[in-house]
């Protein structure tokens, strides 16, 4: 269904970028920008950058880009219009469309209907628990019974699903979702017809209260559903399965209401359970989460560590709660996090143990018997070694292990004071201990790396180098040619109809950038930031480039993409600027293929604040191109540069033609030598005009 274009136009108005990306990672202000550790890809180091002021992001370690409605598309993974009606949720605008139709649901994508099909199975939940008898009853007395009161549950969301069948499969086709969609959702179960048998269709959650599982933004994903009786042959919990929607391993309970706080009090809370989750955010604690259900996953530590660098573990005392802490402990300090560790009273879970000693208690439980990794790793080894010696050492080996997960070597180096310490031994000891540890990780991790790289190595890229200029007739003869030559303008038509823009070298791959990629893009840089700017009295720099490109192509799609747009916008009469790439709302039309116009536009406007040995080689980088003289220097030398390389291409194809003449008349080989000179002589009338040395 469509939202109307003002309504459009609304959202992207109302949305402010910051808000919107703050509610996702958290932005620390650096300079006029803002800067956070990128959400798409992995690092340790910010390098994903947002700007206020033109409303945009870019990371510059993945290159992610775009604007608010982009930044919400990419971190949720929705289409285009998910992620406006997200937005004007989160600013209240009201989208006047008519209810869902099922026709409307398939049209859209998988993932979008699964998420309306999810809230709407959670909201059937929530009113069983509260409208109906056996809800209220049974469920509601239940969380009653657990101390929950109703803003938690409004908060969480919970709910009851009835003792039968098959009440949410009634409903949910009497409102046109259809069975398929119920049980991609995780809903319903199908079971195939055994022989003579009907074919079962039924409910996934019966008479078991209802945990809606929520991603960072709030939509519900998966449930977590309570069996209420005892009863040995069921699961306490039932969880949904894998589903588009729902990684288990990547998503952290509780999440959604927790991110505030955990910003807020920069620290997370990492426990077990839904209801640990729910209980102490009652309490007040609410920057708590659980991994529910899985062992600590390196995804979901990730997931904490969009919003704050240190986690307290807070485990059941027993041997299963030590042991869980113990698997976590790598991975979190892997992760470049600090971390610390509390087990509770053998017996308790923070659950149960907020109730019995409240908020306050809870807290100063935590604010004292917290630990860091080392205190309580030596703590689990010196019970256990007694003055067993060999003991000891296993225990300062494993602790030494811990610390060589540690990415920061500072850190590293602060922290053997305190094993030195705790164990009693020399610090050296400990240090060495540590340097071992990390040799033996990185001769591990050499073997690892060559066991990998030794079958692709005959696939290797070759290393695509320009194209030399040939040494087969002699430069005599040419300097002969250009006796005479005027060098005000370059002809660039080649004598005898060949076209010169044909690509002659073999289309390079995305990954590799030849040195005419990096002239082509910062072409596209150019028309894109200053195309209207006048280079002399009533010539634009748009003007100029067109038509010292006539009959040329690019040889890389994005920007031989970009330039036809110009191209054909010009012929319009429209010069065209980097707002009407980034102002081309709809994603089916910024994208062409694989190639998100978008993208690129917000890279090539963005300033580069870092500048790449690879720009300065090309020597692109223009520090103040805002003047005028400068930036007609730029345009200019940018259009002798791609001419010049086009030329040498030719000529290597020309080149190779010459050397297989052996069947070729002597008029054919004559003319590939005129062919040839045309270009070598354009080619050192570039060079001149760059002011480049000629070499051979
Ligand atoms: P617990 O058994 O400790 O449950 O499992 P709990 O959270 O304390 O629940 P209450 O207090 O008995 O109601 C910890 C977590 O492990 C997952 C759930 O996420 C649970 O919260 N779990 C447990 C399952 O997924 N399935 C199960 O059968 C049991
Ligand atoms: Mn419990």
């Amino acid at each position: 269904m469509r939202i109307p274009e003002e309504t459009v136009e609304r959202i992207r108005q109302s949305s402010d970028i910051l808000e919107v990306i703050n509610d996702f990672v958290s932005l620390k202000k650096r300079g006029s920008n803002y800067i956070a550790c990128c959400p798409f890809h992995n690092e340790k180091t910010p390098s994903f950058n947002v700007n206020p002021v033109r409303q945009i992001y870019k990371c510059f370690g993945c290159g992610k880009a775009g604007d608010a409605v982009r930044f919400v598309m990419d971190i949720e993974n929705i289409g285009y219009g998910e992620a406006l009606r997200y937005l004007a949720k989160k600013y209240g605008i009201e989208i006047e469309e008519q209810e869902q139709t099922p026709e409307d649901l398939l049209r859209q994508n998988e993932r979008e209907s699964l998420l309306i099909v999810l809230n709407f199975a959670k909201t059937f939940f929530q009113e069983t628990l509260l409208t109906s008898d056996e809800g209220k009853s049974i469920g509601l007395s239940y969380f009653r019974e657990r101390g929950f009161t109703n803003p938690t549950i409004e908060a969480f969301e919970l709910g009851y699903t009835l003792d039968q069948w098959d009440a949410l499969l009634q409903e949910g086709q009497r409102r046109g979702y259809s069975r398929d969609l119920l049980e991609k959702a995780g809903l319903i179960l199908i079971k195939e017809a055994e022989s003579g048998g009907n074919r079962k269709i039924f409910d996934r959650f019966r008479g078991r209260v209802m945990f809606p599982i929520h991603n960072v933004s709030g939509r519900v994903i998966a449930f977590g559903a309570r069996i209420l009786k005892t009863d040995k042959n069921q699961p306490k919990y039932l969880n949904s399965p894998e589903t588009t929607v729902y990684h288990k391993s990547q998503v952290l309970y509780g999440i959604f209401q927790a991110k505030q706080a955990i910003r807020q009090e920069d620290v997370c809370f990492l426990t077990e359970g839904y209801t640990d989750v729910i209980s102490l955010h009652q309490a007040g604690i609410k920057n708590v989460v659980a991994s529910s259900g899985t062992s600590l996953t390196t995804e979901q530590i990730r997931l904490i560590a969009r919003f704050t660098t240190n986690v307290t573990i807070l485990y059941d005392g027993d041997a299963a709660g030590i042991k869980a802490a113990l698997r976590g402990l790598d991975m979190v300090l892997e992760e470049g996090l600090n971390l610390r560790l509390l087990l509770l009273p053998n017996g308790e879970d923070p659950d149960s143990y907020v109730h019995k000693v409240g908020a306050e208690a809870f807290k100063s439980y935590i604010k004292e018997h917290a630990q860091d990794f080392i205190d309580f790793k030596a703590g689990q080894w010196l019970t256990e070694a007694g003055d067993n010696p060999l003991k000891r050492a296993e225990g300062i080996s494993d602790v030494c292990a811990s610390i060589t997960k540690i990415p920061d070597p500072l850190k590293r180096q602060t922290l053997s004071q305190r094993v030195a310490q705790v164990f009693h031994v020399s610090e050296q000891s400990v240090i060495s201990e540590i340097n071992r540890l990390l040799r033996k990780q990185q001769d591990q991790h050499k073997k690892d790396s060559e066991r990998k790289q030794r079958p692709t190595e005959s696939g290797k890229q070759p290393q695509n180098v320009s194209p030399t200029v040939p040494n087969e007739p002699s430069l005599d003869d040419i300097n002969a040619l250009l006796d005479g030559l005027s060098v005000s303008s370059v002809d660039f038509s080649a004598p005898s109809g060949i076209t010169p823009s044909q690509p002659d070298t073999p289309q390079h791959t995305k990954a590799v950038k030849t040195p005419l990629t990096y002239q082509e893009e910062e072409c596209i840089r150019l028309l894109m930031n200053y195309g209207a700017r006048e280079l002399e009295p009533g010539i634009t720099l748009c003007q100029y480039v067109l038509s010292e490109l006539h009959e040329i192509d690019f040889q890389t799609p994005p920007f031989d993409l970009m330039l036809t747009i110009f191209r054909e916008a010009y012929s319009r009469g429209d010069i065209l600027t980097a707002g009407d790439f980034l102002n081309q709302q709809s994603d089916t039309t910024t994208r062409f293929g694989d190639i998100d116009i978008q993208q690129q536009a917000i890279h090539l406007t963005t300033p580069r604040y870092e500048i790449s040995g690879g720009w300065l080689k090309h020597e692109i980088f223009v520090p103040s191109e805002e003047e005028i003289g400068i930036l007609a220097d730029a345009a200019y030398r940018n259009i002798l540069r791609i001419k010049k390389m086009l030329a040498e291409q030719r000529m290597a194809t020309l080149q190779q033609l010459l050397r297989e003449s052996a069947n070729k008349t002597p008029e054919e080989a004559d003319q590939l030598l005129t062919e040839f000179m045309h270009f070598k002589r354009i080619d050192i009338e570039i060079s001149g005009l760059l002011g480049t040395v000629i070499s051979g």
